[in-house]
């Protein structure tokens, strides 16, 4: 199983904060922000990592993890996205990295306690994603269940005005290596990118889109108010283990 985290775009939610850094390096209590994503995939024993990352401060992820070794990673690449493509586009390039073996996916915003281990494990083939209880599931895809399939998903819909449960997909996601031929088939949806939603929709349609409730603190940190959010969870969690 290969690890690809996803460290792109220009973070213009976080401006003036991102003018100077890439977002996945803003600091979450006393590590950058990618340091979390990092942690989980080591923590479930991948040890081949790709970061695909973009924008102005992309050398940023250079100068602090290096070869990866430091924090666990046996095996370190990089891509760059040259535009805001979306996710499924950043993903695309790690398509040689992963080179017809399966992956785990983080977008590089999400952070989370939860163990991927035993997901890692079990995992044969299509997709599974990880889902989450939220207050306010309208800012997330949010999955719509297989009546007839317990464990599966029929579809997710992208930020829906009236979501049909209180669901958020998260940022977590194990593909097959299938992923990259369905992301040569979609299309760029009305804001120009190509969407991960779509890719996990060509899973669902074929009846592989699997998931799992995420146990434990989830949160992406891509507004003032979860980056705030997310660094309280991170001090307080670190000040428990003191
Ligand atoms: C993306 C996905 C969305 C998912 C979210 C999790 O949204 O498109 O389905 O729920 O990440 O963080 P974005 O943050 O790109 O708007």
């Amino acid at each position: 199983m290969k690890g690809v985290i996803l460290a792109g775009g220009l973070g213009t939610r976080l401006y003036p904060l991102t003018k100077v850094t890439n977002k996945h390096l803003l600091p979450v209590y006393n590590k950058p922000m990618v340091f979390y994503p990092i942690e989980t995939l080591v923590n479930a024993g991948v040890e081949d990592i790709m970061v695909v990352t973009g924008g102005p401060h992309s050398g940023h992820f250079l100068s602090i993890l290096k070869n990866g070794h430091e924090l666990g990673i046996k095996h370190l690449e990089y891509a760059y996205q040259e535009n805001e493509g979306g996710i499924a586009e950043a993903l695309s390039l790690a398509k040689d990295f992963v080179d017809g073996d399966s992956s785990v996916v983080i977008l590089g915003d999400n952070t989370t306690d939860y163990d991927l281990s035993a997901d890692i494990k079990t995992f044969k083939d299509g997709a599974v994603v990880f889902l989450k209880e939220v207050p306010d599931p309208e800012r997330f895809g949010v999955p719509v269940f297989d009546k007839d399939n317990p464990g599966l998903i029929a579809g997710i819909l992208e930020k829906p005005k009236d979501p049909p449960n209180n669901f958020a997909v998260t940022g977590l996601y194990i593909y097959d290596s299938k992923v990259f031929d369905f992301i040569d088939q979609i299309k760029p949806s009305d804001r120009g990118e190509l969407e991960i939603t779509d890719v996990n929709n060509h899973y669902a349609k074929a009846g592989k889109l699997g998931f799992k409730e995420l146990k434990g603190f989830w949160r992406d940190a891509g507004t003032f108010d979860t980056l705030l959010e997310v660094n309280n969870f991170w001090a307080k969690k670190a000040e428990s283990k003191k």
